[in-house]
Order: structure tokens, then C-alpha cells, then sequence
């Protein structure tokens, strides 16, 4: 006979077999359920291909990179890792504890007013023209709005856009997601020297002109140049602006470095060359032009007839941007407007207080085996590293392309991290950008002095 607790554990057992077949079976009928379905999703919810195979960014890869081997410096994305300009963020500051509640609240959706205006009051003058601040100018969420804007407000299926390499990479993206279709060329060295600097790297004419055609309806200029520090000369300008004009092409003119531009080299607006205004869209960055890369204020400038398919695309899309940034945009504009003239201004003030970093930064790299193109704007050097190559063993990085080998290798084992430049080529010209790396010198000089420190004990390790 079986006691009661012997019968209660046997029916327990059962009925535990019993539960977990049916569970089994069950969890088997869900599991398959959940496959099918889940199968189905991923066909239905996969990312539209206009994105392509939605490979990660090279900032979305090398922040990871950082965040993992945590190297010593990081001269990778481009920003100060100083204070911007005290009365910059008192301005946001005293914004932001003011009595003025409606600075907290939406703004005029294509600019905030006293920003509009204060953009017209600085740019009028250098372009010659009066900017109409209500129709002439649009404030978008960075400049990297602004080129998606000015992009997708004209970029059509099947258009042609001229795009000139090394290249922002978010140009090729933005295109495509358009429906259009990129045309690179790509700025060449004219030799290897080793004083090379950024007016070395040149656009050849003929190839230039091949490129234009019936289909093409855009150009994108950077000048000055991310990631080279090309300032491009007026006779340069001349024969883009000449080209665009004879196949009746747009001009997108990517100017977020126009502050930063070296003795004695001057920062030509295209716009303002003869017969290009009707065909130019200018974009900038309060990002770049006051060190504050974080606030994401950026701005178009061209004729309203432009100007209104950039419009379209804001509104449907940000719609507004950030009322209390823009004021305090505004309000040091003005502050900026006051001093215009004086060697504080920090217009002028900030080129003079990068060229020393620029310079102690060649002369490292210079010192410790790379080759550096001596960049005239812009705060970005890139160095030829293959006078390295058989101090670093790469074989140990899966990468495709040598310069995210080398600049992986690098960081980890020197500490310090740099940016591959292919990220900034199409596919077919990768090959152009493998021998280099990016280095960023918007950066404390004991940063600097670090990288230096830290070159010269890889070297003497090697
Ligand atoms: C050439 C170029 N264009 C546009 C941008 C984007 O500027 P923002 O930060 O204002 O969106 C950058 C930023 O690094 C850049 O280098």
C-alpha cells in the first residue's frame, strides 16, 4: 500500500511528465509560431534598401571604440575638449533661469527671429548682398540638417550629384536616400613630398568636366576642407562655379569651417562669385563657429526660390529647432557683431589660437615617422603613416581597409585615437585614403603634449 505522501509525490510526478510534455509541445508550437512570424517581420520590417546594407557610421564605430579601450587621447571626431567662449554659455545660461518663459517654448519653425537676423547681419556684408532674414535663411538642426535639407529638397530619382573626395561622409547617404545617384572625383596629391599641404591635394580639371552631364543636378563643395584643411583658391572656385554655370548645376557649399582658416590663406564664399548666387546654397554650424559642437544649430543661406525646397523638407521633418539654443546663437552673434573688429573677435581669434596647435602637431607627427599634410583651415590633419608599417603588425585586425588596421592597432597600442580617412571615400577610390589617419587638434595643448609623450614611447618601444 502506498502511504498518502508516497501517492501525492507519484500523481505529483504524472502530472509533472504530463505538464512538461504538453509544455514541450506547446513551447515547440510557440517557438515555431514566433519564427514564422518573426521571419515575416523581418522581411516586412527590414531597413528600406534606399539605406543600403545600414553598415554602422565610422562615429558610431570609433565612439565604441573609445568607449571600450578607453585610449589616452582621443583626437578622433572633431571638437574642442576645452570651453567654448565664456559669453557663449552664460548667454544660454542666463537663457535658461530667465524670466522669459516663451524661450522655453516652440520658435518660428524656419528660425528663430533674433537669430535670423543676426545670421543676415553677419553674412550680408560678406556676401555682398542684403540675406532677406525671413525667406533667404533657414535654421536647421546642424549643419548636417541643413545638407539634408538642401539635399532632399532638390535630389530627385535618378539625378546626378558631384561629389568631391575625400568627403563628409554623410554626402553619399543622403544622396541616395534621395534617389540619386553619387559622382565622385577625388582630390589628388600632386606629389609625396614631405612639406606637402592641403593646396597639394587638387581636383583634375578634365576629369572634373567629364563628370558633368544632362542628368546632373547638384555639386557639393567643402571648403574649407573636412578631413583635408583644403581652403580652395578663387582660380579652384572658378572652374567648379564655370562648370556648374554652363550645365546649369546647383552649388551646395558645406562652409562649417569658415572661421578656421590660416595665415595667409582667405576663405572665398562661393556664392560670391559672379553669376553663382541664383545656383549656391551655404551652409554653416554655430557648432563649429562658436567650439559648441553639442548645440546642433546649423543654418542655410541662398534665394528664396531655393530656400523654399529646403523649407519643405524642414518643416515635414524638425520642423523647429531648439528656441533657447538659437536665442543664445543669437545673442552671441551679436556679442561676436559688437567686437567685429577687434583681434578679440572670435571670428579671427580662434584660427590664431589653432595655428600653434596645428604646428605642434605637425612637428610631432613629423618627429615620430608619419608624413602630415600641413592643413590650411579646418581643424584636421592627416598623416601618411606607411613610414610606419613595419614597426605594427595588423594581422591581428579583421578590417578591410589598412588605415582602420593601422588606426585600431594604434589606439591600442599607443593610446591614441585617430580616424581611418576611406570612411570618407566611395567604395571604388577606398584605396586612395588607406595610407592615412585623421588626427583632430581642437584640443587642450596638454592633450597635444600627451600625444607627443605617448608617439615617442611607441616609437622607442618598437
Ligand atoms: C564638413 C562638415 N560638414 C558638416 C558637419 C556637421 O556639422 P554640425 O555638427 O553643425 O551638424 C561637419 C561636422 O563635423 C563637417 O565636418
Amino acid at each position: 500500500m502506498f502511504s498518502w505522501g508516497q501517492f501525492r509525490r507519484v500523481v505529483g510526478t504524472v502530472t509533472e511528465v504530463r505538464t512538461s510534455v504538453i509544455s514541450q509541445l506547446q513551447l515547440r508550437k510557440i517557438a515555431s509560431d514566433q519564427l514564422r512570424y518573426s521571419s515575416s517581420m523581418a522581411d516586412k520590417f527590414k531597413l528600406p534598401s534606399r539605406y543600403g546594407t545600414g553598415e554602422k557610421s565610422v562615429w558610431v564605430e570609433y565612439i565604441q571604440l573609445a568607449a571600450e579601450y578607453k585610449p589616452a587621447v582621443n583626437l578622433g571626431q572633431g571638437f574642442p575638449d576645452y570651453p567654448p567662449p565664456g559669453h557663449v554659455t552664460k548667454a544660454l545660461a542666463e537663457i535658461a533661469t530667465g524670466d522669459n518663459p516663451l524661450l522655453n517654448q516652440y520658435t518660428r519653425g524656419f528660425g528663430h527671429p533674433r537669430l535670423v537676423q543676426n545670421l543676415s547681419k553677419v553674412y550680408s556684408p560678406l556676401i555682398g548682398r542684403e540675406l532677406d532674414p525671413f525667406n533667404e535663411i533657414l535654421v536647421t538642426s546642424g549643419a548636417y540638417e541643413a545638407l539634408f535639407s538642401a539635399i532632399l529638397g532638390h535630389v530627385d530619382t535618378g539625378d546626378e550629384v558631384i561629389v568631391i573626395e575625400p568627403f563628409f561622409d554623410c554626402y553619399d547617404y543622403m544622396i541616395t536616400s534621395a534617389g540619386g545617384v553619387s559622382k565622385f572625383i577625388a582630390l589628388k596629391p600632386k606629389s609625396n613630398s614631405d612639406n606637402m599641404t592641403s593646396a597639394d591635394w587638387v581636383l583634375d580639371e578634365e576629369e572634373l568636366t567629364s563628370l558633368f552631364n544632362e542628368k546632373t543636378k547638384m555639386l557639393i563643395l567643402n571648403t574649407p576642407h573636412n578631413p583635408l584643411g583644403k581652403v580652395f583658391t578663387r582660380a579652384e572656385l572658378e572652374v567648379i562655379a564655370n562648370l556648374c554655370k554652363k550645365h546649369n548645376v546647383l552649388c551646395i557649399s558645406d562652409e562649417v569651417y569658415e572661421w578656421m582658416v590660416y595665415e595667409p590663406q582667405k576663405h572665398i564664399r562661393i556664392a560670391t562669385l559672379p553669376g553663382m548666387w541664383n545656383r549656391t546654397i551655404t551652409v554653416g554650424s554655430a557648432g563649429k563657429t562658436f567650439s559648441v559642437t553639442g548645440w546642433k544649430i546649423g543654418w542655410a543661406y541662398a534665394p528664396a526660390n531655393l530656400m523654399r525646397n529646403l523649407q519643405v523638407v524642414h518643416q515635414n521633418c524638425v520642423y523647429t529647432c531648439s528656441t533657447p539654443i538659437q536665442e543664445a546663437v543669437a545673442r552671441s552673434f551679436e556679442y561676436e557683431l559688437e567686437r567685429y573688429n577687434t583681434p578679440e573677435c572670435y571670428f579671427f581669434s580662434i584660427a590664431r589660437e589653432l595655428m600653434p596647435k596645428r604646428d605642434y602637431l605637425v612637428k610631432t607627427l613629423r618627429e615620430n615617422g608619419f608624413n602630415p599634410t600641413i592643413p590650411e583651415g579646418g581643424y584636421f590633419v592627416v598623416a601618411d603613416w606607411t613610414n610606419l608599417a613595419d614597426k605594427i603588425d595588423l594581422s591581428s585586425e579583421p578590417d578591410k581597409y589598412k588605415d582602420y588596421k593601422f588606426t585600431k592597432k594604434f589606439a591600442k597600442e599607443a593610446g591614441v585615437l585617430t580616424i581611418p580617412p576611406t570612411a570618407f571615400y566611395s567604395e571604388a577610390h577606398k584605396h586612395l585614403g588607406e595610407n592615412y589617419a585623421r588626427f583632430c587638434f581642437i584640443k587642450k595643448d596638454e592633450n597635444l603634449q600627451l600625444t607627443d609623450k605617448l608617439l615617442r614611447e611607441w616609437n622607442a618601444k618598437k
